[in-house]
């Protein structure tokens, strides 16, 4: 603001919340910048600042108002400084109307993101707050402007909403109803990206299965997947997030037989319980869940398994909790998500009158992490002595002296090289296996030249 000129406006952008939010903050920059927006390095310098919300629980509402606490302070000292709030709290009417004395100037839903430049306008032409929340979504709009992240990965929307209704979660709500995009489109966008020089792309949707459910022509998720694996350019394709009701055989044998589809499943168990899995209305049982994992290790080799696990839902009992540490050694994770159970407005589970006490949950909490970072350990361990292909990230987070990469099952390696491995596709021989960490070394011979 006080050296650029009239006409040059910065912003910038907090993302908070899940994949499918880091692509719709590249996409909210894109929009910004083409409207004539620059990118603030600080926060502090910035003319705008946009707010990417998530609610999928409480803490991450929490840490949301906490900043906007910290903004509206700033904003006091800056006069002029705007604040825009989009994103999944957005779309919940009891969040908006705290807003409106919260210093907030701007409010857009995921529905409307795309005018969110067009509702900055009106406020810098002198109206006093721009609200713009749409209940329900319209057609789904290709061609929106973005820029990526840096990196040699993309995210990649295959399709948005969620028609599942779990009784616990809230996405339903804040992301509206399951609509894919057209494949053609999004192998457009494949191909566009591996000719950025992007290696590896994950495909993203609540629950990519259920891809081209209500489009034109007749296509489900294993044939997408199958389309990708042809992108000349492209080294790896990922995808989540699948729901165990409806992982198909034929997915299961793309993911065998795909060259560049890694063979890492995310498919989120969420409870070991029958009872609980009921009441989630998750559409599965432990048995099927069992088998249906038992198959992908028989099929698909090596193959890693994720999992996202809640805790303390409501009228869970220490045997249901037991059921879920039960699943946990059977199956093995690879990597788990873990959560306590909180309660969103507006789901079917907040109306059940058995809430689970916090210390009950904090204490499943540690037990369950307790389980499955041992279990990791023990994977990670098994890792030892057996050379992996990595995909070299960037510098690693912890030591900036090493790079670091991931494996096709996604297990980030950290090991000694040079910068211009970086993008590339590298073996290297694994070290020491840790509970949260892999090490390795470099092999001489790599895959590229
Ligand atoms: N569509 C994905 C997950 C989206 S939300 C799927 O179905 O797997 C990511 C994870 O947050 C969920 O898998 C679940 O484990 C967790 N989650 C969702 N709502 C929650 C709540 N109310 N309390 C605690 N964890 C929750
Ligand atoms: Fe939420 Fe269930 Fe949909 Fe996943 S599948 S987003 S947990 S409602
Ligand atoms: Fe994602 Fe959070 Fe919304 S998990 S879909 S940003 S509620």
């Amino acid at each position: 603001m006080d050296n650029q000129g009239p006409l040059t406006r910065s912003f910038y952008l907090l993302t908070y919340g899940c994949q499918m939010n880091t692509r719709d903050s590249e996409i909210i920059s894109g929009l910004m910048k083409n409207n004539g927006f620059i990118a603030a390095a600080r926060l502090e310098e910035a003319d705008l600042v946009i707010f990417n919300t998530c609610s999928v629980r409480h803490s991450a509402e929490n840490k949301v108002y906490g900043k906007l606490g910290e903004v509206n302070k700033l904003k006091l000292s800056r006069p002029g400084m705007l604040i825009a709030f989009g994103g999944c709290m957005a779309q919940l009417p009891e969040v908006v109307s705290k807003l409106k004395n919260r210093g907030v100037d701007i409010i857009f839903g995921t529905h409307n993101l795309h005018q969110l430049p067009q509702l900055v306008e009106r406020v810098l032409s002198g109206e006093k707050k721009a609200i713009e929340v749409w209940d329900e979504h319209g057609e789904v709009i290709e061609e929106l402007p973005s820029v990526r992240q840096e990196g040699v990965s993309a995210f990649v929307n295959i399709m948005y909403g969620c028609d599942n209704f779990c009784s616990y979660c809230i996405v339903p709500y804040t992301r509206g109803r399951e609509r894919s995009r057209r494949p053609q489109d999004i192998i457009k966008e494949l191909q566009e990206l591996a000719g950025d020089g992007f290696k590896e792309v994950t495909l993203l949707g609540q629950n990519v299965n259920s891809y081209g459910r209500g489009l034109n022509e007749i296509i489900d998720f294993a044939e997408l997947l199958q389309m990708a694996d042809k992108v000349e350019g492209l080294e790896r394709i990922r995808f989540t997030t699948s729901h165990p009701k409806d992982v198909s055989d034929r997915l299961i044998d793309t993911i065998a037989e795909g060259r560049k589809i890694c063979e890492h499943i995310h498919v989120p168990l969420q409870a070991g319980s029958n009872t609980v899995l009921k009441r989630m209305n998750r559409g599965y049982t432990r048995e099927h869940y069992l088998e249906l994992t038992q198959k992908m290790r028989e099929r698909i080799p090596g193959v890693s398994i994720t999992s996202d696990l809640i805790v303390g839902f409501p009228g869970e009992t220490e045997a249901d909790f037991q059921d879920t540490l039960d699943m946990v050694q059977k199956v093995r994770f690879n990597g788990a998500f873990t959560f306590m159970y909180s309660v969103r407005t507006g789901t079917v589970a907040q109306k059940y009158s058995d809430q689970i006490e916090l210390a009950v949950k904090q204490e499943r909490l540690m037990r369950l992490n307790q389980e499955q970072y041992k279990i990791a350990l023990n994977i990670n361990k098994g890792l030892e002595g057996s050379v992996q292909e990595v995909l070299v990230d960037g510098p690693s987070k912890t030591n900036p002296a090493k790079l670091t990469g991931r494996t096709r099952q996604n297990h980030i390696v950290i090991f000694s090289g040079a910068e211009d491995l970086i993008g590339k596709l590298i073996n290297v021989k694994i070290t020491e296996g840790k509970t949260f960490s892999i090490f390795g070394q470099l092999q001489e011979e790599t895959n590229e030249p």
